[in-house]
């Protein structure tokens, strides 16, 4: 008979990194109509990092994807696959190759995956896949967003929430599968709420056929529906994804979500019953880094000895497209 080993999915490391600069609360009040006062109270954000010119989306990612190859004690070259979750990339062809070359990962498959705020969660699901059956057995996870290069700085209801940043995971195949239920969800009804989206004017080639040439136009948010929209739908696909796995609530031992607005996160903690110290937040310093959220606020929670080998984490991303997710995983 043949025995079927090594198809679960391990934690071994995880990193982060983001751009030197940092635009306060205070700084953004000579930007924009706002004040310290109303952010802090509104979101729990005091300050952002923000990428400056010279400094790429693949070059953060790398970093961050560095840091966790090291945690892992992970030679680069002994990477089967790379996934980047981005909305952000520094080529619209994708960027996963460039941070692929960065890392020296020249034995690694690497594409980007776009799901905006909810990219991480669905690309570690998508990574876990490849694992479980066998395909490949390391795999770097990274989330990495520069949302900065695409807000409307005029726009004072969308300006204030992003900042940049990446964040890593590495995942091996072991024969303990430690990713304990997931749960993807997306509703395209609701695009309009949250979108980064391809504008054009059409060009004429010749008398009779027009295409069309154009950008991307500044990110749109109906703030208030995006807001309702989470605090409905993540408790709902985090108790799916506990379901799965036979777990209930009191099995979390850490909530890790999309660093989006402290209110929605005390929201869901709040729904779920869990305790506010078994939250782990970071945006007051962050804001919200899109796909890099998750993975920045795991890497520092790990550093720091509050998630230590063993412990339950449910992870929540949600956001653009609209779409949202959960992965419940042990650590390690
Ligand atoms: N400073 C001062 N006043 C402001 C600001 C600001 N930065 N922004 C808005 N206001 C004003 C508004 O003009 C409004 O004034 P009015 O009552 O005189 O018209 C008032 O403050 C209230 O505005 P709202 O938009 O109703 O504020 P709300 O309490 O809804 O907070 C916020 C806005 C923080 C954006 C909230 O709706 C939110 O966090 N939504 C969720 C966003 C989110 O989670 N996105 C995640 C996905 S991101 C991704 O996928 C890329």
């Amino acid at each position: 008979m043949v025995q079927q080993t090594q198809l679960g999915v391990s934690w071994v490391g995880c990193g982060s990194a983001h751009p030197a600069m940092v635009l306060s609360n205070t700084d953004l009040s000579q930007v924009v109509d706002t004040s310290d006062e109303w952010i802090t109270t509104r979101t729990g954000i005091q300050q952002r990092y923000l990428a400056q010119g010279g400094e790429s989306l693949s070059a953060l990612a790398a970093q961050a994807g560095q840091a966790a190859l090291e945690m892992a004690q992970v030679d680069a070259t002994g990477v089967d696959l790379i996934i980047l979750a981005t909305s952000t990339p520094d080529d619209l062809f994708g960027s996963a190759s460039q941070v692929q070359a960065a890392l020296g990962a020249s034995q690694a498959v690497a594409f980007d995956l776009t799901a905006a705020c909810s990219g991480f969660v669905f690309a570690l699901v998508t990574a876990s896949q490849f694992i479980r059956t066998g395909a490949y057995r390391t795999v770097l996870v990274i989330g990495a967003d520069m949302l900065s290069r695409w807000v409307d700085w005029t726009d004072r209801r969308t300006c204030i929430l992003f900042g940049d940043g990446a964040g890593a995971v590495v995942l091996q195949a072991s024969d303990r599968d430690r990713l304990l239920g997931f749960e993807m969800r997306s509703d395209g009804t609701m695009n309009d709420c949250l979108t980064l989206a391809y504008g054009s004017e059409p060009q004429t080639l010749m008398a009779d056929k027009t295409v069309q040439q154009g950008t991307f136009q500044p990110i749109t948010m109906n703030g208030k529906e995006v807001y309702r929209f989470a605090v409905k739908r993540v408790p709902e696909v985090i108790e799916k994804a506990l379901f799965r796995g036979g777990l209930t609530a009191g099995d979390i031992d850490w909530l890790v979500l999309h660093q989006a607005n402290q209110r929605i996160l005390d929201a869901v903690a709040d729904r779920m019953g869990i305790p506010s110290e078994r939250v782990i937040s970071n945006m007051a310093r962050y804001g919200n880094t899109s796909a890099a959220s998750i993975p920045i606020a795991l890497d520092e929670a790990v550093r720091s000895g509050r998630i230590k080998a063993g412990d339950v984490i449910a992870s929540s991303g949600f956001g653009a497209g609209l779409t949202w997710g959960a992965a419940i995983f042990e650590w390690g």
